[in-house]
């Protein structure tokens, strides 16, 4: 798989990329992670690559030209290639886990960081085909947006995790929040690790994790039990667990 960011702070992108499992997992050769610098494709002496907008008002507005000229160039780097053009903005289709996974699936994405003020409709209506956004909050920028879809998308590329940390076992995959974790030392300052997970007993351990995954996805995001894949006995503990707490 191929990411290539676009940006007119690539070292922004390169530190994160850089220090974390993602580097590690493009030095493997598992992935390309790679920021283009957008400047590069400003066609004027001072490399501008956002203008006043026409029509006045405030802030300014990413131009068109260094944006098509930038993804024409990395189209053609990769000959036939008809990759994903995801713009991140505000106004975007609300990025989750499923969409990570639609991402991970494709072979080729190139991530425009837009600018809050805006970029030039021109680019949204002939160049991109996803607006993405992260959530229901202001960013100066596209960046730490960009980095966030890149890391959620990259680590369910296949090798990129160690083989012990599967991703199809965590939060949004199951569908339920997480069972609590713990390590050693089984007492910290008094308080114990439960019981149950020194026995060594493995059915009781599992039947423990899925009732406190349960229990939690319950009190905190009882939203996600609605779509969640539940067996009968989760549906019959879920239903003790609601009426104890009428009660
Ligand atoms: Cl993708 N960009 C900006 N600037 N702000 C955001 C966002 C994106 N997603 C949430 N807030």
């Amino acid at each position: 798989m191929r990411i290539e960011i676009l940006t007119t702070l690539p070292q922004v992108i390169e530190a994160y990329v850089g220090e974390s499992i993602l580097g590690r997992a493009r030095r493997k050769g598992i992935v390309e992670v790679e920021a283009v610098n957008l400047r590069d494709f400003a066609e004027d002496r001072h490399r501008t690559t956002d203008d006043a907008p026409f029509g006045g008002g405030p802030g300014m507005v990413m131009k068109c030209e260094p944006v098509f000229k930038a993804v024409e160039a990395l189209k053609a780097r990769r000959m036939g290639a008809q990759p994903r053009i995801v713009l991140m903005t505000p106004q975007g289709r609300r990025f989750d886990q499923k969409m990570a996974e639609e991402l991970a699936a494709e072979n080729y994405v190139i991530i425009l960081c837009g600018r809050y003020e805006g970029v030039d409709e021109r680019i949204r209506q002939h160049l991109v085909t996803d607006e993405v956004s992260i959530g229901d909050y202001v960013l100066t920028g596209g960046e730490l947006a960009a980095l966030v879809v890149t890391d959620a998308v990259v680590r369910l590329v296949p090798g990129v995790l160690g083989d012990e940390t599967s991703p199809e076992f965590e939060t949004f995959s199951s569908g339920l929040l997480e069972y609590p974790h713990y390590t050693r030392p089984a007492d910290f300052r008094g308080h114990e690790v439960p019981e149950v997970l020194l026995s060594g007993n493995h059915a009781r351990i599992e039947k423990w994790r899925r009732e406190q995954a349960l229990t939690r996805t319950l009190e905190r995001r009882p939203d996600l039990l609605e779509t969640a894949p539940l067996s009968e006995e989760d549906r019959r503990f879920l239903n003790e667990l609601r009426e104890s707490d009428i009660h």
